[in-house]
């Protein structure tokens, strides 16, 4: 697999990135609700389908379908998504985990279990070399003893290693917790932790993005503003 990347495809990302998001590596995107999570890792899918790379995005907390409109009316230029649905290299699927959630704490690793396996059964029917998974909040809510999480986390990321995909995991923090992010145990499992976040008044929303860390890569330590247009999210940085 090398040391090649997987580009992002958005315009000022794969700068701060250093190239793209290391291959095989698991990286998460955390922040708060309406910061634009889904959509920027959807585009990423969206941009490696469009180069032939066969993607899964598996959405386990809105219905898929509503994923992909969501995606089409805020990228109206995104003409073909339906095209790369039609062909199999963008997969959008679904899970609902909280369906699986039964009271009984002894069931709660065996139900996080499954999850985990349907997703894996996903990427591997598709063959899928980038993944989104949208997003790892609920499974927290799975396994809410710490310690099982952690586990459980860390034998989900080794999975998808093994599988030898890329992945990106959302995480919904609120933004508030910027300056206690670092030291969030949980992030210590993965190889990437991007934050966005959303400051501002109401009427004057900012939106900035930031690389917390990119395990072995140099990668910007800009807090770098975003705007989501008709075209993709467009970030603006030094970086070139
Ligand atoms: N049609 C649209 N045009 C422009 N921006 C949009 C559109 N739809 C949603 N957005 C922006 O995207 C944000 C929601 O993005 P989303 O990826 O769903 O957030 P998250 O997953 O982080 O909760 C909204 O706060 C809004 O600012
Ligand atoms: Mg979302």
């Amino acid at each position: 697999m090398g040391d090649d990347r997987v580009k992002t495809g958005i315009t000022g990302l794969d700068a701060m990135l250093g190239g793209g998001i290391p291959s095989t590596d698991q990286i998460i995107i955390a922040g708060g609700p309406g910061a634009g999570k889904t959509l920027i890792s959807f585009e990423i899918l969206y941009h490696n389908a469009k180069a032939g790379i066969p993607t899964a995005f598996i959405a386990l907390e809105e219905q898929p379908n509503t994923v992909v409109k969501n995606a089409k009316q805020a990228f109206p230029e995104f003409t073909d998504i339906d095209d790369l649905i039609n062909s199999k290299l963008l997969f959008v699927d679904g899970e609902d985990p909280a369906s699986k959630i039964t009271p009984s704490s002894d069931s709660q690793t065996y139900s996080f279990g499954n999850v985990v396996s349907e997703i894996e059964g996903i990427i591997k029917v598709n063959n899928a070399k980038v993944v989104v998974i949208d997003s790892i909040s609920l499974l927290k809510l799975m396994l809410p003893d710490k310690l099982i999480y952690r586990k459980s986390m860390i034998a989900l990321v080794s999975n998808l290693r093994r599988l030898g995909v890329t992945t990106i995991l959302t995480s919904e923090i609120s933004s508030y917790e910027r300056s206690r992010l670092k030291f969030n145990e949980e992030f210590f499992i993965f190889d990437g932790l991007v934050t966005m976040y959303q400051t501002g008044e109401e009427d004057k929303r900012v939106f900035a993005l930031e690389i917390v860390k990119l395990r072995g890569s140099a990668h910007s330590k800009a807090l770098s503003p975003y705007d989501i247009t008709s075209q993709g999210f467009r970030i603006f940085t030094l970086e070139q």
